[in-house]
């Protein structure tokens, strides 16, 4: 989000200054007390930006999300397919958490995905590439303002999203709402998650805007989730007998998967958010890849406990750390963190960036989904990728060394991770709104809510923070 290459970009030398004062006293609670109350709150704010029963999004059709309810400065009540995707995730979480009432919600999310595939817009037609267009009114009619047009991830995570949920509904006997509304084998087809497969499978080698709408190119992010969808989606075709397609997905996933090894960067040693480009590729959207591209099946594919995930999140948090100035501020619980450390985008236009919520929280869901890896795994091993990581825990870690399970050292280990994770959800805790309210950024220098209010996809981000903090992989 939000801010179009169309807008001015002017960009800002990354001053970093030092703040002598200290924090307001906000946080008066325990970081496990306030987990459990906000749980409750982001549920609910995240409904009230669902149309069309929630409070904020009564003129939304049923089932778009609204990116917020903020309407001017900026202007985030629109559908992103992206944002939506992330939504109605924590939302498939809850349903399979037995939550059968959201069956409702979820057929009305599929059947506006529908629509919004069918709607010819910028970017194309339905069988030109107009799948790949990011973002609509919420009545679903088609934006036609400039903006960073194509995005590729959308599709891949809403396919993830309507796949596992294709596979509860089949299991539950309901096979031919599947087969008629999310997956038939024709083609062109009328099934939303087929239609995303094929947009995924023919068109991911193209050029495409990243998560944060500002760059084109091939992105770290955007290729693991089309990995994932293509995975899970060649199963689903499978299961359905549509063999062909199921074949043909397997064999581009391989083509993605083969590919990401090219944004380790054995120089730089950390994991590129973007190939070629002049930044220095840091980016808090390789570790939403790392989560959103593994999820609770666990690929496999630079998972959160991987050296080279863990190692970008020790360069993203060191690169923050004093770049604001409320992360230097004594008082400070944590490191807020960013999109990026060359960001100037702040919330409404273009001066120095905040960090975000998302980003904040995200970092902490990373590490707690590294903990819980590493305890299924039954051991830590130390490698050079690692190492300086694992040094913030145990100083004398060493390349070569392996922790097993039951031993103290991998114990306090595992503890210190935890604990450490738990600094980023305190920042977060820090600088949200007494009622609990989340925007997107808040302020680099005194922590106040900035842009979006009641972003929809903050409140999704703590949840899958909260459910990772207890022991569960969102899926
Ligand atoms: C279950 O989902 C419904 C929406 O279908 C929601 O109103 C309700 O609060 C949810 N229940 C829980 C316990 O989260
Ligand atoms: C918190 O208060 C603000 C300002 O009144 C409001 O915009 C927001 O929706 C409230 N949040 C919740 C969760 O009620």
């Amino acid at each position: 989000m939000r801010f179009t290459i169309y807008q001015a970009i002017g960009l800002l030398s990354l001053v970093s200054v030092s703040l002598s004062r200290s924090l307001p006293e906000k946080r008066q609670t325990s970081v496990a007390a306030w987990v459990s109350t906000e749980q409750n709150i982001a549920l609910s704010s995240l409904f009230r930006n669902i149309g069309s029963s929630g409070e904020f999004a009564k003129s939304a059709d049923p089932g778009a999300v609204i990116a917020s309810p903020s309407t001017s400065s900026p202007d985030y009540y629109y559908q992103w397919t992206r944002d939506s995707a992330m939504v109605f995730k924590v939302l498939l979480n809850q349903y399979i958490n037995g939550n059968s009432s959201l069956e409702t919600m979820l057929k009305e999310y599929a059947t506006e995905s529908a629509k919004l595939q069918k709607t010819s817009n910028p970017s194309g037609s339905y069988t030109t590439g107009g799948i790949g267009e990011p973002k609509f009114y919420v009545n679903g009619a088609a934006f036609t303002g400039g903006w960073g047009r194509p995005q590729l991830d959308g599709p891949a995570i809403r396919a993830t999203v309507l796949t596992k949920f294709a596979n509860m509904l089949l299991d539950a006997g309901e096979t031919s709402y599947v087969t008629s509304t999310l997956y038939d084998s024709a083609f062109p087809t009328n099934s939303v998650i087929k239609a995303d497969l094929e947009y995924v499978a023919n068109y991911w080698t193209n050029s495409g805007f990243d998560l944060w709408e500002e760059v084109n190119g091939q992105h770290f992010f955007t290729y693991i989730v089309q990995y994932r969808a293509l995975v899970e989606g060649a199963e689903l075709a499978n299961r359905l007998g549509d063999t062909g397609a199921g074949t043909y997905y397997t064999t581009q996933a391989a083509a993605i998967k083969a590919k990401l090894p090219s944004f380790w960067s054995s120089s730089k040693g950390y994991l590129l958010a973007t190939l070629n480009t002049g930044r220095t590729g840091l980016d808090c959207g390789t570790l939403l890849g790392s989560l959103h591209g593994n999820g609770a099946r666990g690929f496999n594919v630079y998972p959160a406990s991987s050296p080279e995930v863990l190692a970008t999140v020790k360069a993203l948090v060191d690169s923050m750390k004093t770049l604001y100035a409320i992360n230097t501020a004594s008082g400070a619980p944590g490191v807020a963190i960013g999109r990026y450390p060359e960001d100037v985008y702040d919330g409404v236009g273009t001066s120095t960036a905040n960090p975000w919520f998302i980003c904040t929280l995200t970092t902490a869901e990373v590490l707690f989904t590294a903990a819980k890896e590493f305890t299924a795994a039954g051991s830590i091993t130390v490698t050079s990728v690692n190492q300086a990581f694992l040094q913030q825990f145990k100083s004398s870690a060493s390349s070569g060394t392996t922790y097993a399970a039951g031993s103290t050292d991998f114990t306090s280990i595992i503890a210190a991770i935890n604990t450490y994770a738990d600094t980023f959800v305190a920042t977060a805790q820090l600088h949200a709104a007494s009622n609990g309210s989340l925007s997107e950024q808040f302020s680099r220098t005194d922590g106040s809510q900035k842009g979006a209010r009641d972003l929809t996809w903050s409140y999704a981000s703590f949840l899958t923070t909260a459910a990772a903090r207890a022991g569960t992989i969102a899926f």
